[in-house]
């Protein structure tokens, strides 16, 4: 097993400045440990860090990182950065392997350098593609309909090797719908352009956005709407917290789904938003989306066994109402960032 300083664990975060890593920044910080962000902001955003330093780079650089591996005296990584429209991979495949895996290239080259060898990696359950069963365990054959979700299962499989060519620990966290943001309101959920049902029916509601496209409402879904296991972004960085902390207890690999067990569908979201705000969700119903499964609900034990980790907000409500004062016309209280 590596044998890690006694001092707080330096942990090197590639795309802290986004959604889900500068979440993971906060909770690392309130955890002990000592977050460095690695991120090019071609998609972040620089005030969201923090918690720990900026340095300012490509993940495809690998003597940049080489360098910040060395500089900052990291223990361990964890790796957000990366492009995750499943739409946009589609019309620009390329690009997501450029980005996607020649960084993961470029990481592993530089961790293996360096001798850094414990590494918790950002997946997804596009990973498994069309489910044959519901909920989705580990167990499932992975097999992604889209160069998103290749890009990401081609980087479970490098990962794989590492362990075995040089003995990286490592974790493959496949996330469900990330959803909601910090409870304390230090941080939002803000991407660029804005694809996400949560955010773009908050802000169809407030009169902020224009009318929500609902994408099919002839599913073989209770309501003929698709159904997604949201799990709260607070809770997503928790799990990194702990998968981190297991991995330098001598765990892994892991490989591990992390929702909440719970499905909600695109109407039940428009009802809550609803509920949060106090105004309906200017709607039209339209086509399915391509590409879309009618439902992906995750299996969560496996998580819990590993980590003892289970979602902390499963009340939908909840998860959109942390969401949503960041996108009221007039934000109210704590939220300051345009
Ligand atoms: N939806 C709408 N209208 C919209 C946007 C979304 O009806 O304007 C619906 C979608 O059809 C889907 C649900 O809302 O049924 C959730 O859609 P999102 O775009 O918010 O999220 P996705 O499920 O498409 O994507 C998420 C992650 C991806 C990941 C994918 C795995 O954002 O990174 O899950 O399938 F790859």
């Amino acid at each position: 097993m590596t044998q890690f300083p006694s001092r707080p664990a330096r942990v090197l975060v590639t795309g802290g400045a986004g959604y889900i890593g500068s979440h993971c920044c906060k909770a690392l910080s309130r955890a002990g440990m000592v977050p460095v962000v690695y991120d090019n902001l071609s998609r972040g955003h620089a005030d969201a860090v923090r918690w720990g330093a900026f340095m300012k780079g490509d993940l495809r650089d690998r003597a940049r990182l080489v360098q910040v591996l060395r500089d900052e005296r990291i223990d361990a990584v964890i790796h957000f950065a990366a492009f995750a429209y499943v739409g946009e991979s589609v019309h620009e495949p390329q690009m997501y392997y450029d980005n996607n895996v020649g960084g993961m290239i470029a990481l592993l080259g530089a961790m293996q350098e360096m001798g850094v060898k414990t590494l918790v990696f950002s997946s997804s359950c596009a990973t498994y593609g069309v489910p044959t069963h519901m909920p989705i365990d580990e167990t499932m054959a992975q097999a992604p309909i889209n160069p998103y979700g290749r890009s990401k299962l081609i980087c479970e499989w490098m990962m794989e090797d590492a362990a075995t060519a040089w003995g990286l620990s490592y974790a493959a966290l496949r996330y469900f719908n990330a959803a909601g943001s910090d409870p304390e309101f230090e941080l939002s959920e803000r991407h660029d352009p804005e694809t996400h049902l949560i955010p773009l029916a908050l802000m169809a509601a407030e009169g902020t956005g224009a009318p929500l496209q609902v994408f099919g409402t002839d599913y073989p879904t209770p309501d003929g709407t698709c159904v997604r296991d949201y799990i709260h972004v607070g809770d997503l960085a928790r799990a990194h917290v702990l998968a981190l902390d297991a991995l330098r207890a001598g765990a892994g690999p892991l490989k591990l789904n992390l929702g909440t067990g719970k499905g909600t569908s695109v109407q039940e979201i428009l009802d809550a938003v609803e509920r949060v705000t106090g105004h309906a969700v200017p709607h039209i119903d339209s086509p399915r989306r391509a590409g879309d499964p009618p439902e992906l609900v995750a299996n969560p034990a496996r998580a819990r066994e590993a980590l003892g980790f289970e979602a902390q907000w499963t009340n939908i409500d909840e998860i959109v109402g942390h969401a949503a004062p960041w996108f009221a016309e007039r934000p109210v209280g704590a939220p300051k960032v345009a």
